[in-house]
């Protein structure tokens, strides 16, 4: 059997995962708990008695949850009988079984898989409820996220705006260095999530395309000449029909960089469709549902910002012409890693290899494509993502977690020099690119 690198986890005591359970995670949970007490007035209202029932009922187990995480507590099976929670316990028995019997816990498994249970655990609290079975406990937090980065907002889509008319007719080398950008623009847009920082300012507050010009000295890996290669020629040989998809992540700033992205390339005809993948439910804290989605585009279409209402407009339009397509899927809140995906999800597979183009945004996708696994950073990309290869795939993400492939020899330590925290503190980033796999 193939020898691979060891699961992150936080046995490993001064890894970043060790610091994500003993500290981050506990927090978050204290954090939801305090979100969800504060909407007592509103539920109360709205859901009377039952409601009240209802958000007590999270609390306590949210509670015990935080509590569990911090004593390593076992993991138990998932038991509110909806959502996967089968998948979801077989998963556990599949890692018992490789743990030769013994029960895996917080502190002693991998990172990835604890991580993705509490927050299918925080959503068994909502599943289990009697009338706020559609509650998200992160919802305040995300609509505030965008409300917070107006500014950033509004000056990235005045700029989109100021160059659509331009767009179709513009020759390559005007347009290649707008490419570069909306490209960039959407892997910084990853600096913001709220996972990461627990909630606190996080959120774009700063002039995005000025920032540009000095975050790229951030970025250890750059392929988007291959990839601008490739989608050219694929532009020039399917006669107009090219399929994008984006793996969404965070809502706010992030979400509105990956909007502005698919209606340049669609502007552009670089491509033809965008097929965007949300969040089946709430997930680490930051992640677009369908719901984010959509009450995103409202909260554009009727701002006084004229920009924003145009776009929030056309995009709903859009929705309705079929050039975005919302797509949800199941596995995406799922534990397993992206190799998986073919013997899981396969029909998931199979639409994503009818895809041109396949965008992971984000951190944790990143973890999902390597596995999360302790690579030594110079492995090769495609070696890391161990035959998960859809289709085209290119990876936007800043490093929030300490595994990186596909460095050249001796990065890494140049980065070490800037901080030892390099991998963790969103400060640098990788645009990672793997071409189609011949057939
Ligand atoms: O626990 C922290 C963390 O969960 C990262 O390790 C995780 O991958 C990240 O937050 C979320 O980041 P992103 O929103 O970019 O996936
Ligand atoms: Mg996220």
């Amino acid at each position: 059997t193939e020898k691979l690198p060891p699961s992150l986890s936080a046995k490993f005591k001064d890894s970043f995962a060790y610091e994500t359970i003993k500290d981050r995670l506990p927090v978050i949970l204290a954090k939801t708990v305090d979100a969800v007490h504060r909407l007592k007035n509103d539920i109360k209202e709205q859901h009377g008695e039952a409601g009240m029932e209802d958000l007590k009922s999270i609390n306590g187990k949210l509670s015990k949850l935080r509590n569990e995480v911090q004593t390593d507590k076992a993991i138990i099976p998932i038991h509110d009988g909806r959502l996967n929670f089968e998948v979801w316990n077989a998963y556990l028995e599949k890692i018992t079984c490789d743990n030769d019997g013994r029960t895996p816990s917080w502190f002693q498994d991998a990172w990835l898989y604890v991580e993705c249970y509490m927050y299918r655990r925080i959503q068994e609290a909502v599943e289990e409820c009697k009338v706020l079975k559609t509650l998200d406990p992160f919802q305040g937090q995300k609509d505030q996220a965008l409300l917070s980065s107006a500014d950033a907002v509004s000056i990235l889509m005045e700029f989109l705006e100021g160059i659509l008319g331009n767009l179709p007719s513009m020759d390559d080398s005007k347009f290649r260095p707008l490419f570069d950008q909306f490209f960039e623009l959407d892997l910084w847009g990853n600096k913001c999530d709220l996972s990461i920082s627990a909630g606190h300012d996080n959120f774009q507050t700063e002039s995005p395309i000025a920032m540009l010009d000095v975050f790229r000295s951030f970025l250890l890996v750059d392929n988007l000449n291959q990839m601008w290669d490739d989608l050219h020629k694929l532009n020039k040989r399917k006669d107009g029909s090219v399929r994008l998809d984006i793996v969404l992540d965070n809502a706010g700033f992030e979400l509105i960089s990956d909007m502005c992205l698919a209606e340049f390339l669609l502007t552009s005809k670089m491509v033809s469709e965008v097929h965007f993948h949300p969040k089946r439910f709430p997930w680490f804290v930051s992640d677009t549902t369908k719901k984010d989605f959509i009450w995103t585009l409202e909260t554009c279409r009727t701002s006084d910002n004229k920009a924003m209402a145009d776009f929030g407009q056309m995009w709903e339009e859009r929705l309705v012409d079929g050039s975005w397509i919302i797509k949800e899927h199941d596995f995406w809140t799922l534990p397993h890693d992206y190799h998986d995906m073919e013997t899981i999800a396969p029909d998931l597979y199979a639409d994503l290899s009818k895809s041109d183009l396949i965008l992971f945004k984000g951190d944790l996708n990143y973890r999902k494509l390597v596995g999360d696994r302790n690579w030594p950073h110079t492995t090769p990309f495609d070696v890391a993502l161990r035959g998960f290869r859809p289709s085209a795939l290119c990876a936007l993400r800043t490093l929030k977690a300490d595994v990186v492939v596909g460095l050249l020899e001796g990065q890494d330590r140049v980065a070490c020099k800037h901080t030892a925290r390099w991998m963790v503190t969103g400060e640098f980033a990788v645009i990672q690119y793997c071409e189609k796999k011949s057939q």
